[in-house]
């Protein structure tokens, strides 16, 4: 018999055997993701370095009302429509503005990168309009933009924020590796005491992306 015969039967045999194809198939597959993730815990290179460039420094933790904004944004699955994540081409830096860098997300758990693109890009959405358009376009799209398809999101301006839940979420943050102090969790009700989840989630569409100050033509990849 020549060895091709045998791998043949090798395969046909386990083409027919849906336990032994799955087993298989499970080797193989998690050998990939071993080989594309592992490395990334040695690497100390997948954030930019702020020693090589002070500006990304200027990356911090939400604060209390941002993150109680990022958590309506979650919750009414914003992230369905909207991506935030420019990638580095030029229509997407004429578009949006500087290409997103790893860093930019290191505080955002989970980050809501996303590649779905109804709504455009949100990643440097900060600054780009009034807190005021915001609250007219989350109350209706279409008083702004006629012709948009965004949904209506009336009920945020009636909801209030709820302290106590953005506390133990901050100390879940602070959990798995977001630097809040102890001072900055203790004062969360108080920074967002009488807020509505409408103004929360402005707060936190306005600091998208504008945390770093970007300098013109400069490359952070290297
Ligand atoms: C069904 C898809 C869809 C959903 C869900 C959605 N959006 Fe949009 N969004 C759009 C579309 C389409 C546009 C572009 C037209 C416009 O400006 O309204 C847009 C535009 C925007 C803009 C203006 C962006 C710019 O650069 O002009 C912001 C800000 C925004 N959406 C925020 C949100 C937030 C916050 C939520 C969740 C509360 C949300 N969107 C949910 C589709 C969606």
């Amino acid at each position: 018999m020549s060895t091709n015969t045998e791998n043949e039967t090798f395969q046909q045999k386990l083409e027919k055997n849906v336990v032994a194809l799955t087993l298989v198939l499970a080797l193989v597959l998690s050998i990939g993701g071993i080989v594309m993730i592992v490395p990334l815990f040695y690497l100390d290179n997948t954030l930019e370095s702020s020693e090589k460039f002070p500006e990304l420094e200027g990356v911090r933790p939400y604060t209390a009302l941002e993150l109680a904004g990022r958590d309506v944004y979650l919750r009414e699955g914003c992230y369905l429509c909207h991506s935030q994540m420019i990638r580095p081409f030029r229509d997407e830096k004429e578009r949006y503005g500087h290409y997103s860098l790893a860093v930019e997300s290191k505080y955002d758990h989970p980050h809501q990168w996303g590649s779905k693109r109804t709504g455009p890009d949100l990643a440097r959405v900060g600054g780009k309009y009034s807190d005021e358009w915001h609250y007219e376009h989350l109350e209706d799209p279409r008083s702004v933009v006629p012709e948009s398809v965004m949904p209506r999101y009336r009920w945020l301006k009636k909801a209030e924020v709820n302290g106590e839940q953005i506390k133990s979420n901050m100390n879940g943050m602070k959990i798995i590796g977001v630097p809040y102090s102890d001072k900055d969790i203790e004062n969360a009700p108080n920074d967002v005491n009488g807020k509505t989840e409408l103004e929360a989630l402005v707060a936190y569409l306005q600091v998208l992306g504008t945390m770093i100050k970007f300098e013109e033509g400069k490359d952070y990849r290297d």
